[in-house]
Parts: structure tokens; C-alpha cells; sequence
């Protein structure tokens, strides 16, 4: 494994759409890994393909609860509202208020290329939306309500 360059705000690569995976590689497998360590490394929680410089829909998400390792993952349904405080390892320092379904339900394709289905609330669907966006080439400072001082010693979760 080995820590991948995390791709800062300004990059054009960002703001690029990211395409399918068709199919599992060794390749993908490495890259799934050094996402996972690279990840871990910046003490995020979620960290999308294209922030390490692939434009493939791959996203790894970490709430406390081990690296969940997302292919493909599409939206099945949201539900409700909820307005919370977003940072992104793209996007060092800053934070603000974004508003994202309170309920998301996705499905992805795991690393043995198998479907799963995820139900998720909070933190995990917050994660989840923001690394989907990724995937689309859009940042949370793009849905942004408002910025927050994060210039205190509360540490705030980055994507
Ligand atoms: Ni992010």
C-alpha cells in the first residue's frame, strides 16, 4: 500500500466527472488500498477517487466503524433534510454548513464486485453525499449555506 497525493481545491481534475468502474482489477485493488491508507492518513472520513487523482467512481467512507470500499455507489432513495457542518480533505481549514438528506439508501458494488445495499443516517449519509458529489465533480463549497471558524480546537470531520 502507499499514500496517494490528495488533490487540493483548484485542481481541474476535481471538477471532472469520474466514470465507471467496469470491472475488477488488480489495479483497482491498489488503488482501493492506498485510498483506504491514504484516508486514514489525513484522519478523514471519506475520500473519493478523483481527490486521489482517478476519475472512477470509487469511494471509501470511515465514520468510526472500518473503511467501507464503494464502487459504483448510485442513490436508490433520500429522504428528508438535515443541515450540518462539511470539511474536505481537498479543501484544508475550511468548513461550512451544507444541507443533505437525513436518509440516504445507496447501493455499490463491494471489492469481490457484489452488490450491497446501505442504508444510512448522520454522519454516514453526510459522507455519503459528499463522496458521491465527488464523483461528479462537485464540492461541498459549491452547496455551501455558510462558512464556519474552524480556528478553535473542535476539529471537524473532512471528505
Ligand atoms: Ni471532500
Amino acid at each position: 500500500m502507499a499514500l496517494r497525493n490528495i488533490r487540493l481545491e483548484g485542481d481541474p481534475i476535481l471538477r471532472k466527472k469520474s466514470r465507471p468502474v467496469e470491472e475488477m482489477t488488480d489495479r483497482i485493488k491498489v488503488l482501493l488500498d492506498d485510498m483506504v491508507e491514504t484516508m486514514d492518513h489525513a484522519d478523514g472520513v471519506g475520500l473519493a477517487a478523483p481527490q486521489v487523482g482517478v476519475l472512477r467512481r470509487i469511494v471509501i467512507i470511515d465514520i468510526g466503524e472500518g473503511p467501507i470500499k464503494m464502487i459504483n455507489p448510485e442513490f436508490i432513495e433520500t429522504e428528508g433534510s438535515y443541515i450540518d457542518i462539511e470539511g474536505c480533505l481537498s479543501i484544508p481549514n475550511k468548513a461550512g454548513t451544507v444541507e443533505r438528506p437525513e436518509r440516504v439508501k445507496i447501493k455499490y458494488l463491494d471489492e469481490h464486485w457484489e452488490e450491497n445495499i446501505l442504508e444510512g443516517t448522520g454522519l454516514l449519509a453526510k459522507a455519503i453525499c459528499h463522496e458521491i458529489d465527488h464523483l461528479d465533480g462537485i464540492l461541498y463549497t459549491d452547496k455551501v449555506i455558510e462558512y464556519v471558524d474552524i480556528s478553535t480546537d473542535e476539529e471537524e470531520e473532512e471528505e
